[in-house]
């Protein structure tokens, strides 16, 4: 693409390395199913669904014409002591795929914001039942929970926190990493198992550290996706529940990425059957086209906000929180659309299908590559580790990165992981096209 095409002076982009952005820039200007096409006319294969957002694909006209619908309709109304249709609507699909008696839902409009409201909602819960000492929260080592302070505090991205380390929530702990580089290197579509119990430091560490009568709650993704796809040991998200219930600490699971869909089942909780406090959500819940999150909180939280407050005067407000967006009725208009749609075409089944054969395809062919250290697949997502470059980390996955999309695949970069984790609807001959173009860049930058 020429670069000066477009005036790149206003537009900071977030993440990416701008300045370098600047002398290469990758500008779509349109997208169908899996493919995007770029400014100069190129088709590029989604292989990300554009970051975990696109389950069903780009440009589905049934999202696209209740987002149309809606507009003319109600294109919105404010959030506060009003409501709307299709946020009661949303809310009710929602809590319907939700396990067990995740029943209530509170929207925002993205993953970050979902962090907060689930870290304020444990606060407040907390206090509510008179133990408002309980405000430590605890996270996990290269958790990702989004930009916002809750959710950095929690994640344990170290580039991440680096330049705002002085100005993280206090009373935060971590748990320690999942993932087992000797032993667990290679996983295709299995739970790895850890000869060691990575959650004893919990027991014998954590809990004793703060007093477990501290501590408001533990927050994971049952998969770790951002920090590039590591997977839970067997038993470990069932464990965390028993310790957490143990002490009445509250779990929260963070499946903006595990939601809808992408592990084959409604949610992670599903796949790894354990039940959270609460679970905030994301993404593929508008297929991506109108951003829309939130949490689903268990009956017996929403219970315990609304008890403390009965004997209040009616106008009374049992927890002072929301965004003016929350449940936006055209962003509740597309995930409406979205689930129906995921229903009908049975996307989640089909995503859990097409992970094995995303799977069979990144081992057989990534396995006895130059440079390569592990590849762990479940789902329909997988990741392909890299050694780094001597002094230079990260900087063979950015090369392979640019080059595949040069070759006309999006893959997504994790320090020196390769992420694929397309959208459900993908085929067999898109992943062949993906790991093919993956392998031969692979090869070129041994
Ligand atoms: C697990 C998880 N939580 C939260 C977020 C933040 O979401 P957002 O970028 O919509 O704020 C992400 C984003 O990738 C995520 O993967």
């Amino acid at each position: 693409m020429a670069k000066e095409k477009f005036n790149m002076d206003n537009h900071w982009l977030p993440f990416p390395p701008n300045r370098h952005f600047r002398e290469h820039p990758r500008v779509f200007v349109a997208a169908d199913g899996m493919t995007f096409t770029t400014d100069d006319g190129r088709q590029v294969l989604d292989g990300v669904s554009s970051l975990w957002c696109v389950g069903a694909g780009h440009n589905r006209k049934p999202i696209n014409e209740a987002i149309k619908k809606q507009l003319d309709t109600l294109d919105y109304a404010t959030a506060f002591q009003v409501g709307n249709d299709k946020a009661f609507k949303a809310a009710e699909m929602i809590a319907a795929l939700a396990p067990g008696d995740l029943n209530k839902v509170l929207f925002c409009n993205s993953g970050s914001e979902a962090a907060d409201t689930s870290m304020k909602v444990a606060l407040a819960y907390h206090r509510a039942r008179g133990e408002g000492h309980r405000s430590v929260f605890i996270g996990r080592e290269r958790g990702y929970h989004g930009a916002g302070f809750g959710g950095m505090s929690v994640g344990g991205i170290p580039a991440n926190r680096k330049v705002f380390s002085t100005a993280l929530l206090p009373r935060v702990d971590h748990l320690r990493f999942i993932h087992d580089p000797v032993n667990h290197a290679f996983i295709n579509g299995a739970e790895p198992e850890w000869k060691e119990d990575p959650l004893l430091e919990l027991e014998q560490r954590i809990l004793p550290l703060h007093d477990p009568s501290n501590i408001a709650a533990v927050i994971v993704e049952p998969v770790a996706g951002s920090a590039g796809w590591y997977l839970p040991p067997k038993g470990y998200l069932k464990r965390l529940r028993e310790i957490c219930d143990k002490h009445g600490i509250l779990l929260i699971f963070d499946e903006v990425i595990t939601g809808f869909g992408r592990m084959g089942t409604n949610f992670g909780a599903d796949f790894y059957g354990v039940v959270p406090d609460m679970l905030n959500f994301a993404k593929c819940v508008t297929n991506g086209v109108i951003p829309l999150g939130g949490v689903i909180c268990r009956d017996h939280i929403y219970d315990a906000m609304m008890k403390s407050t009965a004997t209040s005067p009616d106008h009374a407000i049992e927890f002072f929180h929301g965004y003016t967006y929350s449940g936006h009725p055209v962003a509740c208009a597309a995930a409406i659309a979205t689930l129906d749609l995921f229903k009908q075409e049975n996307l989640f089944a089909r995503a859990g299908e097409m992970g094995k054969v995303l799977g069979d395809a990144m081992h057989s062919t990534f396995r006895d590559l130059p440079n390569v250290i592990g590849i762990r697949c479940l789902g329909l997502a997988g990741a392909v580790e890299l050694a780094s470059i001597a002094g230079l980390p990260g900087k063979r996955a950015y090369n392979i990165f640019l080059d595949c999309f040069e070759r006309g695949v999006l893959l997504r970069i994790a320090g020196e992981n390769l992420v694929l984790s397309p959208p459900y609807i993908v085929e067999a001959g898109h992943i062949d096209q993906m790991v093919t173009t993956i392998a031969d860049s692979i090869k070129r930058h041994a």
